[in-house]
């Protein structure tokens, strides 16, 4: 297997670290490089991604991505969603889980509010908001397999009552849910995220459209401590892509005091799709410990550093 690290600016160098060092616990055999890009790289050379990182990215068979700070150029266009347009990552993965809740996010990856089609006026901006029937087929047909092999339950996170979009979107959903025996349920995405948090038990997998699926995960990680417990995977037909759900956090970076773990989970949903179910649980576990142990960094009121946590979980993964 070909991984292609790309660690990125802020903490993701710092987070990607001890996560690389995990994965190589269980696949040394495997053929690791690294890729620059974000916004260390557009300093040095202007460009945030090469061609050559590009191509390298489509080469890899995984990919492991930390986090970029977004440049202060007007003409910038999201590496993170550049990728996820040219490798066709179309579904987001956020698992979020804890004790008596096990949620699954499935967030369409490549069009919505996102789809990069926007300009810029005299006196007005435009971003159009695009819902097509093969992007919404497609994440709804994903989205309902991850049901059918958990609980069988599907909530469809939407703005229906306001956005024709989501008319269309929702009416996709339910018909490829249908069709595979999976229960639907609708929610308004507003009330939805209230609802998350105060009824995490209620959900089983959760489908939403591209923005809303962003600030619904970010809202659900409150119900794990924070920004740094959540990963994600990113999924495509031929390529698959695993970064931790926080952004490269300036106001931490340098210190050392990061939280690893969101990170490592990657490597834990990087399992999972290769395969390895179990290595998989034994990254989680060994996670587990861990912060039973109380080994945990500033963010989850603990006094441990970055590489502490880290090193932490590999004792225990090479323990188990
Ligand atoms: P952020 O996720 O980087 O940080 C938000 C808050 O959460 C900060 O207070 C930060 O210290 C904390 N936090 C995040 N990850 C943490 C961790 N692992 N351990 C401890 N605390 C953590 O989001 P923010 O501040 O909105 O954005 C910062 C930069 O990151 C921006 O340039 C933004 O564009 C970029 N960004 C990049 C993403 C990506 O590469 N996929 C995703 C989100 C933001
Ligand atoms: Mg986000």
């Amino acid at each position: 297997m070909k991984v292609v690290v790309a660690p990125g600016d802020g903490i993701g160098p710092e987070v990607i670290a001890p996560a690389v060092d995990v994965l190589k616990i269980f696949h040394p055999e495997w053929e690791y490089s690294q890729v620059y890009l974000g916004y260390e790289c557009w300093k040095r050379t202007g460009d945030p991604l090469s061609q050559t990182t590009r191509s390298a990215l489509k080469e890899a068979d995984l990919i492991l991505f930390g986090a970029i700070t977004t440049p202060p150029d007007p003409a910038y266009k999201s590496v993170i969603l550049t990728i996820r347009k040219e490798l066709d990552l179309y579904a987001n993965l956020r698992p979020v889980f804890g004790s008596g809740f096990d949620i699954l996010i499935v967030r369409e990856n490549t069009e919505g509010l996102y789809s990069g089609i926007e300009w810029e006026e005299k006196d007005r901006a435009c971003t159009i908001r695009l819902v097509t029937e093969e992007g919404s087929r497609r994440i709804a047909r994903f989205a309902s397999s991850c049901a059918r092999r958990r609980r069988r339950h599907l909530t469809i996170g939407n703005k229906a009552n306001i956005l024709k979009s989501d008319v269309f979107f929702v009416r996709i959903c339910q018909e490829e849910a249908e069709k595979i025996d999976v229960s639907v349920d609708k929610k308004y995405i507003d009330a939805l995220v209230l609802d998350v948090l105060q009824h995490p038990e209620r959900y089983d997998v959760i489908v939403t459209t591209n923005i809303f699926g962003d600030i619904l995960s970010d809202a659900a990680a409150y119900l794990e401590g924070g920004l740094g417990m959540l990963p994600s995977a990113n999924i495509g037909k031929d390529h698959a892509l695993f970064e931790p759900v926080h952004g490269s956090a300036p106001d931490i970076a340098g210190k050392g005091i990061a939280n690893p773990i969101a990170a490592i989970r990657c490597i834990s949903l990087l399992l999972k799709y290769a395969q390895e179910r179990e290595n998989a649980k034994i990254v989680e576990a060994a996670i587990q410990k861990v912060l039973a142990d109380g080994i945990k960094t500033p963010d989850l009121g603990g006094k441990a550093g970055t590489k502490e946590v880290g090193e932490a979980v590999i004792k225990e993964i090479i323990r188990m």
